[in-house]
């Protein structure tokens, strides 16, 4: 017997259509392109992390339930009882997981866009239909345009980051209650960034029980742990939790988070540093030339090229060895746009000591 055993056969037409998620290597470039806290564990935690890191027996399985993962983050993020935690590799893979278990005939995803890239593309991999709704020119939320589709497309899922990646800012609230009190579905606030700024929706989910709520340790300095966490009602993260891989949460970075969690004020201090950086970056920005700087209430600030060619400007920070994110021509919106995560103050200067040359 002869098989077709080739890729273009066996691997599904829509996958191979895709491009895998490119991460570009930054050498000792500084790195300012993904939103990572640029501050390294506080010094005096440095030995005690060494220590705990030592400690579980990784001849072992994980305990799937990571209780002192769990315990801390209720402690710290004042989670109430009425919700359950569920765990995930990342915030990306809770995405995964929430996909996977509605995935089905006619099933569709909605974000608004521009948005974070991974709702689209972990919807088309577990087969959803996804649908993007354009958010208006100033970045806020299109509201009747976002209730027309929620009429339309009865998505099952509707993610809101809050505040919005790559755009920066926040959404009016009473523009996501209006959503939330309209969805078909579930809808999921991706608070990725609510370390840099006052925004909160526990309370919305405590209102609403279609509402969940996303956070990661990805921005706060634990980018490395991979650890991202859903809080929402029991009954909805029983069944998120059968389509989870039996050991996702590994042993160190259990006992890396639990040991952070304890030491929490820490990663909130770095944050509240970033936070002063970002106005700082922000008004440094704004006195250049040629440039419209966006607000923003997360770690990087958006801007807009206004003469330049955006992709020549991130070429050539990338050869005075700062690395960018250059958001041209990955939405309309998003025409002449980088995106500059903050970094250390000296970082930030070099940033724009660049950007003021290259313009
Ligand atoms: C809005 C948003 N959600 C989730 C994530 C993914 O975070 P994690 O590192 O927890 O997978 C990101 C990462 O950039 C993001 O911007």
């Amino acid at each position: 017997m002869s098989f077709d055993r080739s890729v273009t056969t066996l691997i599904r037409p829509d996958i191979q259509a895709l491009g895998a998620y490119h991460v570009p290597d930054a050498g000792a470039m500084i790195k300012l392109d993904a939103m990572e806290n640029p501050y390294p564990l506080p010094g005096p935690l440095q030995k005690q992390w060494a220590a705990v890191l030592a400690e579980p027996a990784v001849n072992r399985y994980p305990d799937p339930r990571a209780p002192e993962v769990k315990k801390g983050l209720r402690a710290v993020m004042s989670i109430p009882d009425e919700f359950d935690i569920l765990l995930g590799n990342g915030s990306d893979e809770l995405i995964q997981m929430m996909c996977l278990a509605i995935a089905g005939p006619g099933r569709v995803v909605m974000a608004p866009e521009p948005g974070f890239v991974m709702y689209a593309n972990l919807a088309r991999i577990t087969g959803l239909d996804y649908h993007g709704v354009a958010l208006g020119g100033d970045f806020s939320l299109d509201l009747p345009a976002m209730l027309d589709a929620l009429g339309k497309h009865k998505p099952a899922l509707l993610f809101l980051a809050q505040p919005n990646n790559p755009t920066g800012n926040l959404f009016a609230p009473d523009q996501v209650r209006a959503l939330v009190e309209h969805a078909p579905g579930l809808v999921v606030i991706d608070e990725a960034y609510t370390p840099f700024c006052d925004s909160d929706y526990l309370g919305l989910a405590r209102e609403f029980e279609h509402v969940l709520i996303m956070r990661t340790f990805s921005k706060v300095g634990l980018a490395g742990l991979r650890l991202g966490f859903l809080i929402g009602r029991p009954a909805w993260l029983a069944e998120f939790d059968k389509v989870r891989l039996p050991y996702n949460i590994n042993v160190l970075t259990q006992a890396g988070a639990a040991f952070a969690l304890e030491h929490f004020g820490d990663f909130r201090a770095q944050a509240a540093r970033i936070r002063n950086d970002r106005a700082s970056l922000t008004q440094a920005l704004q006195a250049l030339a040629r440039l419209e700087v966006f607000p923003s209430e997360a770690n990087f600030v958006l801007v807009r090229t206004l003469k330049a060619d955006a992709r020549r400007v991130c070429a050539e920070l990338a050869q005075r060895g700062i690395l960018i994110k250059c958001l041209d021509g990955a939405h309309p919106l998003l025409r002449g746009c980088l995106r500059i995560t903050v970094g250390t103050p000296e970082e930030n200067t070099r940033c724009v000591a660049a950007l003021r040359e290259i313009l």
